[in-house]
């Protein structure tokens, strides 16, 4: 009786495989679903400025990239300028942050559905290099703000980003005291600080010359397939390999 079940356990090992191989492939290439995110990546010969490295593939518009490069983009409303003018060393790690943002079509390991009004998914723990992510902080070290999470807590009632009753202006070393603090805290986790390197393969750059192509195309290969990879073999597949194994030894017993 038991053998008749192996062309049914190879059936469901092999389907299991084949829904790996489709998560792996839906995890790159892709845009999130957001507020400005095109709803696939393609080639945009008219990106603008810090956002150009993205035109072979991205996920954003020739608008979009440009409307981001302003003090304040119509995108969200959002300045950057809540205590004063923020220095243009710093300001470009933001403008930065933003192409990546809006541009990347290499996070889809790292989309989460979210529960928000204005969009469906977000970026949840991107493994940003660490020179990226330690530049970013030293750079903007004597600029100032008022929060440590700019996702949250705004005054709105002018229409642009405000500083809430209460909070102080400071400098992002008050705010943020390592580069860690900077790159986590201030888009509630969107980024995780990497212990890799620029060039390793295994951290998302903010930063690339695009001479070199995207290397952030294979980064999302990378955690694509030890995502994919293992999401099953903790859970169904040896459990249905080691069934199928024993039902081969109780024929030959
Ligand atoms: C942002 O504001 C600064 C200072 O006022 C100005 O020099 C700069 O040109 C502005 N940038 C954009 C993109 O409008
Ligand atoms: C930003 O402000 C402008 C002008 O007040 C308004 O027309 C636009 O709808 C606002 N955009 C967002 C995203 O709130
Ligand atoms: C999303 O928010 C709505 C309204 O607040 C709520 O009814 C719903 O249960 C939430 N869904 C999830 C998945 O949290
Ligand atoms: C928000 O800002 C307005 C001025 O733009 C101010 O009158 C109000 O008290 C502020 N509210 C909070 C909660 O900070
Ligand atoms: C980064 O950390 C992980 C886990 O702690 C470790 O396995 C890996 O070797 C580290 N990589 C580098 C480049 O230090």
């Amino acid at each position: 009786m038991a053998w008749r079940l192996i062309p049914l356990l190879l059936l469901l090992v092999w389907t299991a495989s084949m829904c790996r191989a489709r998560t792996r492939t839906d995890l790159l290439n892709v845009c999130m679903d957001a507020k400005h995110h095109k709803t696939k990546p393609g080639p945009e010969d008219k990106l603008h400025d810090q956002c150009t490295p993205w035109k072979e593939k991205a996920c954003c518009s020739a608008s979009t990239s440009q409307e981001l490069h302003k003090n304040i983009s119509l995108l969200y409303n959002f300045t950057v300028d809540h205590c004063g003018k923020m220095e243009p060393a710093c300001k470009r790690h933001f403008i930065q942050d933003n192409c990546l943002y809006e541009c990347s079509p290499n996070l889809g390991p790292w989309i989460q559905e979210v529960n928000q009004s204005w969009r469906k998914e977000r970026f949840l723990h991107v493994p940003l290099c660490k020179e990226d992510c330690q530049r970013w902080w030293e750079d903007c070290r004597t600029s100032y703000t008022c929060k440590s999470n700019w996702h949250r807590g705004w005054n709105w009632t002018s229409g642009i980003n405000q500083c809430p009753t209460g909070t102080t202006c400071r400098t992002f070393e008050t705010y943020f005291p390592t580069p860690a603090a900077l790159c986590e805290g201030l888009w509630s986790h969107s980024y995780k600080l990497s212990n890799y390197s620029r060039g390793s393969g295994r951290c998302i750059q903010m930063w690339f010359d695009p001479a070199q192509g995207n290397p952030n195309e294979e980064v999302a290969r990378f955690y694509a397939q030890a995502r994919s990879a293992g999401a099953l073999p903790r859970g169904l597949e040896p459990l249905l390999l080691s069934l199928a194994l024993m039902q081969q030894l109780w024929l030959l017993g």
